[in-house]
């Protein structure tokens, strides 16, 4: 149908060939807006059990679609036809852009970038999803450092409009003009953010979470009062409390930990306690059952 030849984009980038690297959340979820645009993907992860449940999960996910009459069948075929699922970092060479989505620790990524330039032609760019790293230090794993860009998703990827495309200051304004019209024909919204830590949305969150932190811990309201008055008065889909509960307040504690270490302990970034506790305690929110809220096992806030 019209709908679905508007949805097979014609690269202006002339981007086709993408080598994702890691297939959890993030990588499965970006190599279906690729897939979806068109691309030919590989996604490529060391654990096999990890490609299988992103394999999985995009049948079930496409199967919904298909349920909400979203897409028809020859859609979901022509998706999965475009994902091949691979286990060795090699079959990625023939890719003109990959993204990398591994666990985030630059000295593990360093490793992946320098064997991945090894196999990947010249003018291959090598982007990283990382959320907390800086780009300048991933790309200067890189023999040619000017082909290396931020492109961060945010989860789940096949839903978020936004992605921030990140040049280092060792990027060249080629890369970083692919990197951008490649998003594009992905239909994503770029915004250009500077490589500084926390780029433009995750920095943004800091103070929105610490404030309810610190309101909470003040005193001066509860956390549930907090949530109902941003959610019911000020429009916010879901209140801070549930958000951390939600993005997990491991994961929340961390990011901003990170963020406040990197701005040398700038005090506007300074991370909750409280939250450090629940997280000591494991209470991690939505996948342990208990953070802020209690949940039940469908991940339901159980009212109290
Ligand atoms: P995840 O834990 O769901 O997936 C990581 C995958 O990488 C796993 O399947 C693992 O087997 C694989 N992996 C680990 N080491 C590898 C290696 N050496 N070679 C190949 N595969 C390897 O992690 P998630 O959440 O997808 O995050 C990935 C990256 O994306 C991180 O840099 C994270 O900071 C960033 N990010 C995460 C977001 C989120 O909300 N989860 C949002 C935006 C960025």
């Amino acid at each position: 149908s019209e709908n679905q030849k508007s949805k097979i984009v014609n690269p202006q980038s002339q981007i086709n060939r993408v080598g994702i690297i890691g297939g959890g959340t993030m990588g499965s979820g970006i190599a279906q807006v690729a897939a979806t645009s068109g691309c030919k993907v590989k996604l490529y992860d060391t654990n096999q059990a990890a490609l299988d449940k992103a394999k999985g999960s995009l049948e079930k996910i496409l199967l919904r679609l298909i349920e909400k009459g979203r897409i028809d069948t020859s859609e979901k075929d022509r998706i999965q036809a475009n994902i091949a699922y691979v286990s060795n970092l090699k079959d990625l060479a023939d890719s003109n852009l990959t993204i990398e989505a591994i666990i985030e620790n630059l000295d593990i990524k360093k490793k992946v970038f320098s064997e991945l330039e090894s196999y990947v032609a010249d003018d291959c760019i090598i982007a990283s999803n990382t959320s907390s790293l800086s780009i300048a230090s991933i790309a200067a794993s890189l023999n040619k450092p000017e082909r290396c860009v931020g492109i961060h998703f945010f989860n789940p990827a096949p839903l978020m409009k936004l992605v921030e495309v990140i040049p280092a200051i060792q990027t060249s304004t080629e890369v970083l003009e692919k990197a951008i019209q490649t998003i594009k024909d992905w239909k994503k919204v770029v915004a250009v953010a500077k490589d500084t830590p926390g780029f433009i949305v995750n920095r943004v969150a800091r103070p929105f979470y610490g404030e309810a932190l610190r309101i909470y811990e003040e005193g001066l309201a509860d956390f549930a009062t907090i949530d109902h008055s941003l959610k019911t008065l000020g429009g916010f889909r879901m209140g801070p409390f549930e958000l951390m509960d939600f993005i997990g307040n491991d994961v929340n504690y961390t990011v901003t930990e990170t963020v406040f270490t990197a701005f040398y302990f700038d005090p506007r970034y300074k991370p909750s306690l409280t939250q450090k506790r629940f997280s000591e305690a494991g209470y991690l929110g939505r996948k342990s059952g208990k953070g802020f809220y209690d949940y039940d096992k469908n991940g339901k806030i159980i009212e109290t």
